[in-house]
């Protein structure tokens, strides 16, 4: 019973996938979880609670009061109760009251009290499930630190073929499994991971910049933090919001902060993953007035910033790692093999500018690792929070093989 001990809520909403949660109650609750069902309103015309019940052994909680003695569920209760809360199928419309804090049922006032991690498993047309609304809210779901199950590809309820289908109810239950698991995996293990770009003031109005959004960074912090590490975001200027206690943003602007930041925190943690684009220039003077318009172009001389992730590497212990990033356009695999050695890191990821769907703002990535021997492994497209497992997963073996040298 790879659950037992572990209170999970599970959300149901008005979709024709909520026969699916009948089988998924049956498989947590046979992993030995205890399970408390909240179903919207509309999720009642798809599955009867008494379903619902019988399988999970508990009353359906789904109105705040009850008709019958005026008793009521505490949602605050609930919320601080679950372990994990997962709302399998989650609708077009409740993920957007989720993203924007409506709270019109049982279910939405138990997800903003929980005081747990939050899964959600998208159902819908794909249509609806590509719209940029829907895509935009699940952004800042994922932004919120929830964990969104990809919803598969293949036939719908409506006949079409295509991306919405909740995932079948075996792979959300090993989803669940995989989430207390590796809790497990970096408990206890401090990270540093720096994200965005940096600005490099020119004048008051002016500055130095690059396309970075920050995604692919805060999309690893938030790895780490699900398998169980503690996480500080050296960040430089970006759109992101991300509320997870497990998680500590300092916000920075240039180049040279965001090194005196990294430089004071690095010592307390176990290893670094740089992916910040930081800049490698910045002006050599500022200018406390702004540059007027002339008859002549402007010369801005630049100086090199300091090359944080080489710095780390220097510095770090026998048991720290530090990760770095390379964008390439050319000669990709020769240019990040030789930034590795160069800045004694335990692994590189490598973007290629050349690869449809990486790099900069869009929220896919293709990524090649490349290890300490000049091993290569190469990845699919995938969304960026995918690819941050991947890159965790190589976190979490290169600190195995860490401490299983100290042993
Ligand atoms: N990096 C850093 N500090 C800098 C520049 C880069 O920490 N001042 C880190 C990046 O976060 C990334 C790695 O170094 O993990 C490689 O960054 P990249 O910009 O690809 O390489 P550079 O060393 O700057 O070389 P170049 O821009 O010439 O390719």
């Amino acid at each position: 019973m790879r659950l037992s001990g572990k209170h999970i809520v599970l959300g149901l909403t008005g979709s024709i996938a909520a026969y699916k949660a009948a089988y998924l109650l049956r498989g947590l609750v046979k992993e030995g979880a205890e399970v408390q069902v909240v179903m919207t309103p509309s999720a009642k015309e798809f599955i009867t609670p008494v379903t619902m019940s019988a399988l999970s052994g508990k009353p359906v909680a789904s109105e705040f009061f009850s008709a019958n003695d005026g008793s009521w569920y505490s949602h605050v209760d609930m919320g601080q109760w679950a372990d994990l809360v997962l709302i399998a199928p989650a609708t077009a419309s409740t993920i957007g009251k989720m993203a924007h804090g409506i709270c019109d049922n049982l279910l939405l006032t138990t997800y903003m009290s929980a005081k747990c991690p939050v899964m959600v498993a998208p159902a819908m047309d794909l249509d609806m499930f590509s719209h940029p609304a829907n895509q935009a809210n699940l952004d800042i779901l994922h932004s919120y630190g929830n964990l969104i199950i990809e919803p598969g590809d293949g036939e719908l309820a409506s006949g079409l073929h295509g991306k919405g289908r909740m995932q079948e109810p075996e792979i959300i239950l090993e989803e669940v499994v995989r989430f207390f698991d590796q809790k497990k995996k970096l408990l206890n293990k401090h990270f540093l991971v720096t994200a965005g770009p940096t600005h490099e003031k020119i004048d008051p109005v002016r500055f130095i910049g690059n396309y970075s959004s920050g995604k692919m960074g805060y999309a690893i912090a938030n790895e780490l933090a699900a398998c169980g590490a503690k996480v500080t975001i050296v960040s430089g200027p970006v759109h992101i919001k991300i509320t997870n206690p497990e998680i500590t943003i300092i916000p920075v602007e240039s180049a040279s902060e965001m090194y005196e930041h990294c430089l004071r925190i690095f010592p307390e943690t176990d290893g670094a993953v740089m992916c910040a684009a930081v800049a490698d220039f910045t002006p050599e003077k500022y200018s406390a007035t702004k540059f007027k318009r002339g008859k002549y172009g402007l010369l801005i001389q630049l100086k090199p910033t300091t090359d944080i992730a080489a710095e780390l590497g220097q510095l770090k212990s026998e048991n720290q790692i530090v990760v770095g990033f390379a964008l390439e356009t050319n000669d990709e695999l020769q240019n990040a093999y030789s930034k590795l050695s160069k800045k004694n890191l335990d692994f590189i990821v490598l973007n290629s500018m050349n690869d449809d769907g990486a790099g900069f703002g869009v929220n896919t990535n293709k990524i090649t690792i490349i290890d300490r021997d000049n091993n290569p492994t190469f990845f699919e497209l995938k969304s960026k929070a995918e690819v941050a497992k991947d890159i965790v997963a190589r976190v979490v073996s290169e600190i195995g093989k860490k401490q299983e040298k100290r042993h």
